[in-house]
């Protein structure tokens, strides 16, 4: 891959859940722009690092299991210590709240919540003997929308932002940045079910009257992980084409 701006040259980013959708375009993207990436999913996400070539780094990573992150700071270690972390792996099946049960619930906190506390309390030690570190974590703008039978997923998608609040206080003095992006309705796997209607429904909605797609999202992951972003933390960025318009 060829790109003329090299702005994470250097850098090591590890990207979960992007064998598809939003977190593979992140990968490439990133890696177009210079970093190393190591590409995580359930199963290795050979493709995506077959996309990148050899600066790519395939880990099998289930983001709900603590040792599995402790494992993957190890062998990140031997590819170079990470830079950057982005979190994007998500759970979200609609459930109303009469029909949501536990172990939906638990599910849907340790893939999309879990993951981002995990991710901090393996990644941060490297980051913080470098001073320079960068979180994002793959939010949603579902957190301002009126969308039934996604109680559990927006909660966690809330705690997406209050975590990066939180983070970005603990970290600051290190060089280290916690921010969240909230992407709209985006052209996935994982939306692929709807009717063409029921997306037309969201993107009318939109002041850019077009279904997003995985592309639209990376220009903010790679602003917040520049050095241009240096001085911005704590912080919501929506993506979704001006839907959501409430901060
Ligand atoms: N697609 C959208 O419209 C949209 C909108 C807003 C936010 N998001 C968020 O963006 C992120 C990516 O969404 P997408 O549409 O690309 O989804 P997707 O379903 O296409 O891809 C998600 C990836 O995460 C992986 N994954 C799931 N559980 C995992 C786990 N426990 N450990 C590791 N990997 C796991 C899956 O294998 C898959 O490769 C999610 O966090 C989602 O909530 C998506």
């Amino acid at each position: 891959m060829t790109s003329s701006i090299r702005s994470h040259d250097g850098r090591v980013a590890l990207v979960t859940g992007d064998a598809q959708g939003i977190g593979r375009a992140i990968a490439l993207a990133l890696a177009e722009r210079g970093a190393r990436v190591i590409v995580t999913d359930l199963q290795l996400p050979l493709e995506t690092v077959k996309t990148i070539g050899a600066t790519a780094h395939a880990l099998a990573l289930d983001v709900t299991e603590e040792e599995q992150w402790q494992s993957a700071a190890r062998k990140a270690g031997e590819i170079g210590e990470v830079d950057i972390v982005v979190n994007n792996a998500g759970y979200f099946p609609n459930r109303s709240i009469d029909e949501l049960d536990l172990a939906t619930w638990r599910k849907t906190m340790a893939t999309n919540l879990d993951s981002h506390f995990l991710s901090a309390k393996y990644f941060l030690p490297a980051m913080r003997k470098k001073k320079w570190g960068r979180f994002v974590g793959i939010s949603s703008n579902m957190v301002g929308l009126a969308i039934p039978g996604m109680s559990h997923y927006i909660a966690t998608k809330m705690g997406i932002i209050g975590f990066m609040r939180g983070l970005a206080n603990d970290v600051a003095n290190d060089g280290i940045t916690a921010n969240a992006v909230l992407p709209g309705l985006i052209n996935t796997q994982a939306t692929a079910p709807q009717t063409e209607e029921q997306k037309r429904d969201t993107w009318t909605q939109q002041a850019i009257k077009r279904l997003g797609e995985p592309e639209d999202v990376t220009g903010a992951v790679l602003f917040l992980t520049s050095d241009d972003a240096a001085f911005i933390t704590g912080q919501a960025v929506v993506v979704d084409g001006g839907q959501y318009r409430i901060g």
